[in-house]
């Protein structure tokens, strides 16, 4: 039995397992005198595709009030612009009144306006004759691009403002959140949907009920039925998979604590991919949170972040117990220890201002271990530097100038050795109108007229590049670089921050990098 009693993410989407209470309100929002539009809400996995095709099901066996209904995945062949979008919206449209408005399928099809034009005529007429359940299925992927514009959403108001048409969205996060287009935040779509999404989530006590009476042949016993949710938290693929294990494997009658757990083992192996997939999607703070709940096992709600316990609860990844999270999802604490543990190490290196401070200065001596053969001197700045910090910012600036100093050495050896800039850069400059060259004939710029000197060798707006070797880039990091320099020359008791002087100390090492690729470069 290569799927098992309960198919996991088959191409035909599988019957609905228990839901029957989201069901009920469903059904009951999309059938009364005057219908909502609903926002469906889920995690991956979490039965959103399996829930709307029971309600379309449902509605379609009911007969009235809708006659028509779209399932429009917009998951695939994503509308990549409005006009894709109300065209694919039409011909979705076609499909669905073909049963039973054969007439006005054949008018749609001929119809030559414009698609919305075409499909509001359409509508419009519907209105005594029946009403269309337009499910927008995978709604995230429309929005996630940002190229749908505020147009086409109020065009999606006014045709939603017909009684013939229901809209039912189903999406990974509220429609809101998803929101790209900044300009399509103000439209008046958004507001058209009941205020409280409907929220697909982890199985309850019955789901789970509805699902064991499809599998006869084994019983939980209550030690098991603790186990089992101790595991998954209710989460169906896992549930599933986890019944699906101990059915494949022959298992009847009543199944033991060593059964359960067995039959846990054999579905983790088939989940993990899914599981991982699941936490991926999980913001890194939330992730934090997981790892807190783990260790500590418990962890009152008041002191963590909402967003944060809603992205684990609604995956099963934590159950909320009075007010404290607690039962951290067995299956994936299981996969975490497998993972290396870089997510860890991060949250541990950088996770608070006070570690971040300490532990930057170890990437930054990496950064530098990467750039290879670099001049001494450079390579020494840059060493003492990551030994100043995060003791004595202010010893590290300090020593910018002569980092600075020794940059431009290197600058000039390569590009004008003789410390002479030639006549004919200087024609240039002049006849460009470039302004600062004083006078640069008789005297090597110093000071700040050397970044001004390198600014124009590597081209501005008006001249064009006359350097051999040295980039723009290179120009960039130099100007900033200098400025820290400066500022490392007259602090002036100023506090130095930390922060501050980890990124002068990275812009030197880029720096260092960039003038290292640039005098390797082929001329
Ligand atoms: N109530 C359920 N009854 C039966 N199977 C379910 C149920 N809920 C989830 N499943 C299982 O989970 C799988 C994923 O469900 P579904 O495709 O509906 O998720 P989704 O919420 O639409 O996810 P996505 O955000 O990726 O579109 C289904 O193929 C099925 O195997
Ligand atoms: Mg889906």
């Amino acid at each position: 039995m290569p799927d098992g009693r309960f198919p996991i993410c088959s191409a035909e989407v599988p019957p609905c397992i228990g839901r029957e209470a989201l069901l009920q309100r469903m059904l009951g929002a999309l059938t009364k005198p005057v219908p909502d539009h609903l926002q469906v809400i889920g995690a991956r996995f979490a039965g959103k595709t399996v829930l709307l095709t029971e309600v379309i099901r449902r509605l379609e066996a009911a007969e009235k009030p809708y006659t028509a209904f779209v399932h429009w995945d917009l998951g695939h062949r994503t509308p990549g612009n409005d006009d894709e979008f109300l065209k694919r919206l039409k011909q979705e449209l076609i499909e669905a009144l073909k049963a039973r408005h054969s007439d006005y399928a054949e008018y749609l099809k001929t119809a030559d306006g414009s698609p919305y034009e075409d499909i509001s005529t359409v509508l419009a007429s519907l209105v005594d004759d029946g009403k269309v359940l337009a499910v927008l299925d995978g709604f995230d992927k429309a929005l996630a691009n940002g190229r749908l514009t505020r147009n086409l959403w109020d065009q999606m108001r006014e045709l939603a403002a017909k009684p013939s048409l229901r809209l039912v969205t189903a999406s990974r996060r509220t429609l809101r959140e998803l929101i790209r287009h900044p300009d399509a935040q103000t439209s008046d779509f958004w507001n058209i949907f009941d205020q409280s999404p409907v929220r697909v989530g982890c199985f309850d006590e019955q789901d789970l009920d509805a699902a064991l009476q499809q599998a006869p042949e084994i019983r939980l016993s209550p030690g098991a039925r603790t186990e089992l949710w101790g595991s998954t938290n209710g989460y169906p693929i896992l549930v599933l998979e986890v019944l699906n294990a101990l059915i494949s494997s022959g298992t009847h009658g009543d199944v033991s604590l060593e059964g359960i757990r067995a039959g846990c083992e054999a579905a983790y192996a088939v989940a993990r991919d899914r599981l991982d997939a699941l936490w991926e999607d999980c913001s890194s703070s939330s992730r934090d949170l997981f790892r807190l709940v783990n260790e500590q096992s418990s962890v009152p709600r008041a002191e963590v972040s909402t967003a944060d316990a809603d992205v684990l609860l609604e995956r099963g990844f934590v159950q909320l117990s009075g007010n404290r999270l607690q039962r951290p999802n067995r299956l994936l604490a299981r996969l975490l220890s497998e993972l290396p543990n870089d997510a860890t190490a991060m949250a541990r290196l950088f996770g608070s201002a006070d570690a971040y401070e300490a532990n930057m200065r170890g990437v930054l001596g990496r950064r530098i271990a990467q750039l290879g053969a670099l001049d001494a001197k450079l390579a020494r700045y840059l060493t003492r530097g990551v030994e100043d910090l995060p003791d004595d910012p202010g010893a590290f600036l300090t020593h910018i100038r002569g980092f600075v100093d020794r940059v431009f050495e290197l600058i000039w050896q390569a590009e004008l050795p003789d410390r002479r800039i030639p006549s004919g850069w200087m024609d240039i400059w002049k006849r460009n109108n470039e302004r600062g060259l004083a006078d640069w004939e008789t005297t090597f710029p110093q000071g700040v007229h050397r970044v001004r000197l390198l600014n124009l060798m590597t081209g501005t707006e008006r001249s064009v590049r006359l350097a051999k070797q040295v980039s723009k880039g290179t120009y960039v990091l130099m100007n900033s670089a200098h400025a820290f320099g400066d500022f490392g020359q007259h602090q002036e008791g100023a506090r130095v921050d930390v922060g501050t002087a980890y990124a002068a100390l990275h812009l030197c090492i880029e720096l260092a990098a960039s003038l290292g690729r640039d005098l390797q470069a082929e001329v």
